[in-house]
């Protein structure tokens, strides 16, 4: 979703969350067990939203109606809506996380008869998407754990994983996908690259953002790993004010059943 202006650079790629978990299998014996507590609450830790990522959530905050008057009625996306549109039937459930001002929500209700949940930590956004879709059930909640009871239909990460760093994408997929159907949908776009900035945009004035690329094969593995079989891809380029292109990119998949 290139709509960014990069102006620096303030964080490295996070260390994959796999070597903490096995310091602490491997802090197994009796003595370590405190070492090993406190390992677990610092990977917890990680998974909450940071200060800096309070302040995008903030931006959005004070910006959510011009998102709305501008990124949210870009077109660009609608054929990966109409894919995932296709396969829902009419009282399909609907989880949006990071569903911002409802866009993608609001569009798929338009062609199917859909329920909506919705997630975001902007209320700001969520009172425009709640306006749009009155029927929609929204949460103020963190989409690294949202906390569920149902499974859904589809799982909507519309340009959500933009906000989390690595271990906390890994976290969000994880918890995403069990709350999907067996052989049912998950749709998630992110922007490829490798780094982290904090960004102006174009539709946030002076606030800064905090923006996460994710590589492509890091997803597809993720995916892979939580038996997503990918259906659908999209790459969509977008040429920034300097010139350079952008990847903007969109998974859908399906969720195996897993057997025995
Ligand atoms: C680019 S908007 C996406 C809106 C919508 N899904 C779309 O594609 O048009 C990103 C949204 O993610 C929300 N967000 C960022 N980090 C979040 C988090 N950890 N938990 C919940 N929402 C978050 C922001 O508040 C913002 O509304």
């Amino acid at each position: 979703m290139a709509r960014f202006a990069s102006i620096r650079d303030v964080c490295s790629n996070d260390r994959p969350m796999g070597k903490q978990i096995s310091l602490c299998a491997a802090a197994g014996a009796e003595n370590d067990s405190a070492r090993c507590a406190l390992i677990v609450r610092n990977v917890l830790s990680e998974m909450k939203v940071t200060e800096i990522q309070w302040k995008t959530i903030e931006a959005y905050n004070k910006s959510a109606y011009q998102f709305d008057n501008t990124i949210g009625k870009l077109t660009n996306y609608n054929t990966s809506y109409d894919y995932l549109a296709d396969l829902l039937e009419d009282g399909d459930s609907i989880l949006d996380l990071a569903c911002g001002s409802g866009q993608i929500s609001k569009y798929l209700s338009e062609r199917k008869h859909v329920l909506i949940t919705g997630v975001d930590l902007s209320q700001e956004m969520l009172k425009i998407a709640q306006q749009k879709i009155p029927t929609g059930t929204f949460y103020k909640e963190s989409i690294i754990h949202f906390p569920s009871n149902t499974q859904f239909h589809a799982v909507i990460i519309g340009f959500g994983l933009p906000y989390l760093n690595r271990k906390q994408v890994r976290e969000c997929l994880r918890n995403s996908v069990k709350y999907i159907l067996n052989e049912k949908y998950i749709y998630i776009s992110f922007m490829e690259g490798v780094d982290c900035r904090i960004e102006k945009t174009s539709f946030g004035g002076d606030y800064d953002f905090l923006i996460y690329y994710h590589q492509r094969e890091y997803i597809v593995q993720l995916l892979k790993e939580l038996n997503v079989h990918i259906i659908k891809e999209y790459e969509l380029d977008y040429k920034e004010e300097d010139g350079s292109i952008s990847k903007d990119i969109v998974f859908i998949g399906k969720k195996r059943e897993i057997s025995g």
